[in-house]
């Protein structure tokens, strides 16, 4: 019989009803009406993303597992053993599994991810392939970083690993602030491995947030059928469409729900009324250029140590260290 794998302890940060409520009615009061992408991901919001990596079109995620293993060995060199590694958004752990394997005798795994069930699933798959890392997971927004658990054996260094172009779901102003918070998280002697998406061809970019099979689709209306189930809102899912444009100028896919009628939408008691045509801002996917990147670095205090690209600049990783 194959061992029980080793428990895991959680620190547990989940959003709870009164601050998705918050958030939501904040964000139905401005105009444009937007809401929170973090909301995307409950149980199956993070297996609706895992099916949209899988799509033909969806670039992203195949080019960062393309190019991971071809360039970890010499990020494994530049970190040197013994290292404490917490990556932001866990997701399924495909990608963690690669860095684990080719980094040396790492002393810790500290995933923080919002999604309590992808958080759980990918630390008991990972405790037992890697039962000689200590699992530290921690189930919270990385914007709002909680204490991270200390772990039993010292390490040499931290190394942050932020994988699958997340940081592109930022704006510019929280993006540069989510890598301050890196920048303290990691100490002195510390790393950050980051992936990101480059600019290119707008129909290359536009066709990954518009599947054919429509799998983005499902998961961007996915966050209604949430809302309705986790808070008392009352969205009606057949009353709105999902709509990715690429916005070239400012090097980002904006994606809306879009309201195909005139409709009163309830919200902790609250009405909103919506025309017809009226766009609410779900999620932004920021693509990248070199010096735009730098510069959000440097502007958090950090510099650009190691570059490696895919072929075609399909898709970037990023060493950065305390400039
Ligand atoms: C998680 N994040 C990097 C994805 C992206 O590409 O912006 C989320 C996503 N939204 C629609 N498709 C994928």
């Amino acid at each position: 019989m194959a061992p029980a794998p080793p428990q895991a302890a959680l620190v547990d940060r989940r959003p709870d009803r009164a601050t998705i409520t918050a958030d939501v009615l904040a964000g139905l009061a401005v105009r444009p009406r937007a809401l929170p992408s973090k909301y995307f991901y409950d149980a199956r919001g993070s297996a609706l993303f895992e099916c949209i990596t899988r799509q033909p079109e969806y670039y992203l995620t195949r080019t960062e597992l393309e190019l991971l293993p071809q360039v970890l060995p010499e990020i494994a060199a530049q970190v040197g053993p013994q290292a404490r590694v917490v990556e932001y958004g866990s997701g399924s752990g495909r990608k963690t599994r690669l860095l684990l394997q080719a980094l040396q005798d790492v002393v810790a795994y500290t995933p923080v991810e919002i999604s309590r069930t992808a958080l759980l699933d990918s630390v008991r798959a990972l405790a037992v392939d890697f039962p000689a890392i200590e699992m530290l997971p921690v189930c919270a927004d990385f914007t709002a970083l909680p204490p991270l658990p200390p772990p039993q054996r010292s390490s040499r260094r931290t190394l942050l690993f932020f994988p699958g172009s997340t940081l592109g779901n930022f704006t510019e102003a929280a993006a540069v602030s989510i890598l301050s918070g890196m920048r303290q998280a990691m100490g002195p002697q510390g790393l950050a491995l980051i992936g990101i998406d480059l600019d290119k061809d707008p129909d290359v970019i536009e066709a990954a947030y518009n599947d054919v099979a429509g799998v983005t689709a499902a998961f961007t209306l996915n966050l209604l059928a949430r809302l309705n189930r986790e808070i008392d809102s009352d969205f009606d899912l057949s009353g709105f469409v999902h709509r990715a444009r690429y916005a070239s100028a400012r090097r980002r896919i904006e994606t809306s729900l879009v309201s195909l009628r005139t409709q009163v939408v309830h919200v902790a008691g609250q009405a909103f009324g919506f025309e017809r045509d009226e766009a609410m801002h779900v999620e932004y996917s920021h693509k990248y250029d070199d010096a735009q990147f730098a510069a959000m670095a440097a502007a958090a205090g950090l510099r650009v140590r190691g570059a490696w690209d895919a072929a075609g600049r399909m898709f970037g990783l990023r060493l950065l260290q305390p400039a």
